[in-house]
């Protein structure tokens, strides 16, 4: 019998430990079948000998852990969790199970998405937003009203007075999980596994100003206190009616062979919602029938959240290879015989660095079990080591740029390889592609395939050729016409006007993304100041690590790189930072502009460009909405509207006088 007591306290352990990782660190270590599958071999074991249950069984809480930053609210009604089904068959011994105990047979349920986010109540009195709250442990949860009024789908004030309760499921959308995980990869800050945690990462934030650039959003599944409601149909419905975030895709179902097929179309197709489900709530309809079936400690009754099988699926890993980025890094890339996982296909996954490769041990030829995490990226997990073929040999990074077969670099104690040539092609190009990328200086046109062909055909080899670049040399390139190409050298002669942030950022260097950029614009103010930064001012500057400081140093002490800062300077490209307090104090920011008549001193362009970074929009209607106009020479009926409408009209001298003034 000791073994057996053993056997329950080591999976309580494992089990708070998982979800303390999961809860509280949103960083899960496993995933949540495995979680899921532990969790039943535990209630088997407590079901058989109950003498054994531990207070601190998972079991015997009703949710997760509060913590502490937040100001604690006790919930009116706690708030339960669900229990869960893992195959049809579950299903149909529910739906047996609430037959049983409920005199009126003919049962409808309503199955919903099940929204992989966090649980949310939020109170309104009068119509009025007062209170929202995490779920925490279910009875008492987290405030978070100030996080959850930055939530631009969640009404403020509703359509009516009303004075309820209402609970949902906050989430973050695919595509702003990528965005906010791509902006973390460039500043260099922990990457999150997936959008449910960005989403309980995000809530949690005490700065609610960081909240509401992540553009956390939700559904609102149950109304709580509304005596009048009568079934889950009726309320979703009201809840849209009072403005409220519903969402569309549920479904009052007859029977259970009704709830099966929903799920079968959702299995199938969830992968194409902008949002991440893990699963489908089935709940009876009729509020009276679920007041029959009633509770357990922990969850309704009256219903269940049927989970989809996460989905890791076996495959042959064909080859791999090596890309080679813009600061030199060797990352290999796995190539792997195509397989559908989620609705997409998956033919490549990323295996990041040497440390990676030498953990899984991973070898051509492999059987390899592939997983997409949070459905987005896909992940090699594991290698299934009794289907190696005898003849495997183990994967070694190169010795040799696979781009221009220089000797690779590595440091002892960092996993990633790189290639220092200064000439390698392949790393040349993708600094070109980087520095002329929409966040860097936004040259529109100067795409990956664009500054491909211009390379492959010697036209250009270093980021400071684009500026030489000229008319006979584009229309070489194939499918650019006349239009195209003066296009692009104007988009090429504006890139020049861009700021000193950008400009920082375009230059590739390594852990310094668009925020080091701001950082590094404010404290150096132009890039001949910022290409002397010494390693004790960069230290001392909060927001740029250690790790950052040293690439910083280490780019900067490179010759090549401070010819290339040069060239750039004697180009013209060295713009005074003005930092955003600054540009807030010109008479333009946040104007809308238009520009009319021939300018002297300007071109339209140079114009405005001054006008877009002091934070104004250029319109070319005047309207109602116009704040100035600039009237250059030969100004017509542009003019004309603007006197009728008594919006300010200034000159060519006077605009440059007030661009100066910031
Ligand atoms: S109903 C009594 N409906 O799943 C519990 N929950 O494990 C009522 N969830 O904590 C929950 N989508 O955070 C319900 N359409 C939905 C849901 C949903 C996501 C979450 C919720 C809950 C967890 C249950």
């Amino acid at each position: 019998m000791e073994n057996i007591r053993d056997e329950i306290t080591k999976l309580v352990n494992l089990l708070n430990t998982y979800s303390y990782q999961y809860y509280v660190e949103d960083n899960p270590q496993v995933s949540d079948t495995q979680y899921d599958t532990l969790y039943k071999q535990l209630e088997k074991l407590e079901e058989q000998y109950p003498q054994y249950i531990l207070n601190n069984s998972p079991t015997q809480r009703v949710g997760d852990v509060v913590l502490d930053e937040f100001e604690k609210v006790t919930h009116d009604v706690p708030m339960l969790s669900l229990s869960n089904t893992f195959s049809l068959a579950d299903l149909e011994d529910f739906d047996t199970r609430i037959k049983k105990l409920v005199s009126n047979k003919k049962i409808e349920y309503i199955c919903e998405l099940k929204i992989d986010g966090l649980a949310i109540s939020i109170n309104y009195k009068d119509g009025k937003l007062i209170k929202a709250a995490t779920r925490g442990d279910g009875i008492i949860g987290e405030d978070v009203t100030e996080n959850v009024k930055t939530i631009f789908s969640i009404p403020k004030v509703l359509k009516d007075n009303k004075t309820f309760e209402v609970r949902g499921e906050v989430y973050l959308p695919k595509k702003s999980f990528e965005i906010l995980n791509k902006e973390r990869e460039e500043n260099n800050e922990v990457l999150f596994a997936n959008p449910r945690n960005a989403a309980a990462g995000s809530i949690r934030q005490l700065d609610s100003k960081i909240v509401s650039k992540r553009k956390l959003s939700a559904f609102i599944y149950s109304v709580v206190g509304d005596e009048t409601i009568t079934s889950q149909n009726n309320a979703l419905n009201l809840a849209k009616d009072y403005g409220l975030p519903v969402n569309n895709n549920f479904k009052l179902c007859k029977n259970i062979d009704e709830v099966f097929n929903f799920i079968k179309y959702w299995d199938v197709n969830k992968s194409t919602l902008p949002y991440d489900i893990d699963g489908i709530v089935i709940k009876v309809n009729s509020y009276t029938t679920q007041e029959e079936v009633g509770y357990t400690q922990k969850s309704p009754r009256w219903a269940t959240a049927y989970k989809f099988p996460e989905e890791e699926l076996a495959t042959k890993l064909l080859d791999i290879e090596l890309s080679v980025g813009r600061t030199g890094i060797i990352t290999p890339v796995a190539i792997l015989e195509p397989i559908n996982i989620s609705g997409s296909t998956v033919s490549k996954a990323s295996l990041h660095n040497k440390d990676i490769i030498n953990e899984l041990d991973v070898r051509i030829g492999d059987t390899v079990i592939v997983k997409k995490a949070g459905e987005i990226i896909p992940k090699v997990v594991r290698v299934i080591e009794e289907l190696r073929p005898i003849n495997s040999v183990k994967y070694f990074m190169p010795v040799l740029c696979p781009s221009c077969s220089e000797k690779t670099f590595s440091k002892e104690d960092n996993p990633f390889i790189r290639c220092l040539n200064p000439d390698c092609p392949e790393q040349n190009i993708r600094k070109i592609i980087h520095f002329a990328s929409r966040d860097a200086l936004n040259i529109d046109g100067m795409g990956e395939k664009v500054v491909k062909s211009l390379y492959e055909k010697d036209i250009i080899k270093h980021t400071i050729d684009l500026y030489s670049l000229n008319r006979e040399e584009l229309v070489q390139l194939e499918r650019m016409g006349d239009k195209s190409v003066d296009n692009l050298l104007t988009a090429i002669e504006n890139s020049k006007q861009s700021t000193l942030d950008k400009i920082i950022y375009a230059l590739g260097i390594l852990n310094v993304g668009k925020k080091a950029g701001k950082i590094l614009a404010e404290k150096y103010q132009n890039l001949t100041n910022f290409s002397k930064a010494t390693m004790e001012e960069l230290v001392e500057l909060s927001d740029i690590g250690q790790i950052t400081a040293d690439s910083i140093i280490d780019y900067l002490s490179n010759d090549n790189n401070i010819k290339f800062i040069d060239e750039l300077i004697s180009m013209g490209i060295n713009p005074e930072y003005k930092s955003n307090e600054i540009v807030s104090k010109s008479k333009f920011f946040g104007k809308t502009v238009v520009l009319t008549g021939k300018l002297i001193e300007l071109t339209r362009n140079e114009a405005k460009n001054y006008l877009e970074k002091l934070g104004a929009k250029v319109t070319s209607s005047v309207s109602a909405k116009t704040d100035f106009i600039v009237a250059g020479e030969k100004a017509g009926s542009k003019l004309k509207k603007a006197e009728e409408l008594n919006i300010k009209v200034i000159t060519e001298e006077e605009f440059i006088k007030l661009v100066n003034e910031v």
